[in-house]
């Protein structure tokens, strides 16, 4: 961790998050903070040891994930399945223009030996047969979240990956950010004092936010493979709006929480050490704005206990004034995240003498109170005074990536077997609270984690 003194064009540079500290926080307050650079690979990697992948999914995120990988020592994409013949196109010019082997059969990537570890990012609806299939494949899996689409699949997957003994990762990527990482340094040293309760949100106001995505010209039923697409999902006739946005509807997806509460939960439960499910799950919201067929809210508010703290979450799709923020409330301290800037600021209680109360007393009692507190209390001698802690601010450095980070820990893992940072076990934790977010907002009731059932229950 480097501690550099920024220009005022640096400090521009950080964004609208420091700048918004801007007034309060002193220049030199500011820490770029380095990446671990793990996917440079502190070691020269020989070429028997690279790991080849394949690829399940290149849609959006897929293609996002492919353009992550390139920086990463070690690894080398050799094939990939989607369902729509654009996106093998779109593959290769992920990879740079790198001629690879496209199918629309999965199966053919996972039955290939040459291959060691392979991305599931498809929607929700298809991971589990994948990453179950992967997994008695004897393949690694990077499954993208929110891992299941049910609680039911969360188990499947946690079992097929562990009774084959594979690697898997889920891919909330904050869960590797250098920023996430030293939020966590800062809960882990006791700075806060005791948290009761956690605020984050993660707010959108366009579209493209909402999910409404543009349809390519060339969709077709020729194009695409759309009954194979709906996989488990009732059987519908072809319709481009699901298959672009599928977000919306539940055969598919989990709506805002599936979307985003996900990585919210993820963090949280990195940086404050968590390694179960929510206890208990209250959610309300609405459709106010995107009435256009969608069975889910563009605002949902969800309260959670857990056995130390409460965390509320809220995400909307009708204003982005907060973005993507987290606030830490402890009683020595509060930890903002807001976008990419962290800010630790200090808070009393300060040893200070009561000012309110003895202002009911007699003038006699009040003055005692005031000698024998300053007797008490004594003034430090010069010197030794200690200034109260200051604020501390926090940013990555200009273009860095969390996802490449949580791919090479993946790939890491791949080739050492030694446990990742996000396995099946933690994405099927975050996953349940999502799953409990909508089961109460659906409900209208309170939803509790039966852990001995496994289940959600009202
Ligand atoms: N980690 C993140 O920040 C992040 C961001 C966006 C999306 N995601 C996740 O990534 C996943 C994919 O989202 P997206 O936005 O890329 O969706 P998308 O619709 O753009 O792409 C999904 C692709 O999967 C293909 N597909 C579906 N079933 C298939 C099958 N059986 N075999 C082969 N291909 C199949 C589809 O044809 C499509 O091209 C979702 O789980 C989503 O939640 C994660």
């Amino acid at each position: 961790m480097k501690k550099n003194s920024l220009t005022r064009r640096d400090f521009v540079r950080l964004g609208a998050g420091a700048a918004a500290f801007g007034a309060a926080v002193p220049l030199s307050g500011i820490t770029i903070l380095e990446p671990s650079s793990l996917w440079a690979s502190p070691r020269p990697i020989p070429p028997s040891d690279t790991v080849r992948f394949g690829i399940i999914g290149t849609g959006v995120e897929g293609c996002s994930l492919l353009r992550s990988t390139l920086p990463i020592a070690g690894v080398e994409c050799v094939a990939a399945a989607d369902l729509y013949d654009s996106r093998h196109i779109a593959a290769k010019e992920a990879l740079g223009g790198k001629e690879i082997f496209t199918t629309r059969e999965y199966r053919r990537i996972l039955d290939r030996q040459d291959i060691q570890a392979v991305i599931v990012a498809t929607p929700d609806h298809w991971h589990r047969r994948l990453v179950v299939e992967a997994a008695e494949a004897k393949k690694d899996v990077y499954c993208e979240k929110p891992m299941s689409h049910s609680v039911a699949d969360g188990l499947a997957m946690v079992e097929a990956v562990r009774k084959n003994k594979r690697m898997c990762t889920v891919g909330s990527q904050r869960v590797s950010s250098i920023l996430y990482r030293k939020a966590k340094e800062i809960w882990d040293s006791g700075k806060l004092g005791m948290v009761d309760t956690i605020l984050a949100a993660w707010d959108r106001n366009t579209d493209s936010g909402a999910w409404v995505y543009p349809i390519a010209p060339d969709a077709s039923e020729k194009t695409i493979d759309w009954n194979t697409w709906l996989g488990d999902a009732p059987k519908i006739p072809y319709d481009e709006t699901r298959f672009f946005r599928w977000r919306c509807y539940k055969d598919y997806g989990a709506g805002l929480a599936g979307d985003l509460f996900v990585h919210l939960l993820s963090g949280i439960h990195f940086i404050t050490g968590t390694s179960q499910p929510p206890q208990r799950a209250l959610s309300t919201g609405g459709l106010y704005h995107y009435k256009d067929g969608r069975e889910f809210p563009d605002l949902l508010w969800t309260m959670y206990d857990y056995p130390n703290f409460q965390l509320v979450l809220r995400c909307n799709h009708n204003n982005n004034e907060e973005g993507e923020f987290f606030g830490f409330y402890g009683k020595k301290g509060t930890l903002i995240i807001r976008g990419s800037t962290l800010t630790f600021k200090p808070q009393g209680p300060y040893q200070l003498p009561e000012d309110y109360s003895v202002f009911g007393w007699p003038a006699k009692l009040r003055s005692e109170y005031y000698a024998q507190w300053s007797k008490d209390h004594p003034a430090p001698e010069p010197g030794k005074f200690k200034m109260e802690q200051d604020t501390e601010v926090y940013s990555p450095p200009q273009g860095y990536s969390d996802t490449t980070d949580h791919l090479a820990n993946f790939f890491e893992s791949v080739r050492t077997r030694q446990p990742v940072v996000e396995d099946e076990v933690y994405g099927h934790h975050a996953a349940l609270g999502c799953h409990m977010a909508n089961y109460s907002y659906e409900n209208k009731t309170i939803a509790h984690w039966d852990a001995d059932a496994k289940k959600i229950k009202g």
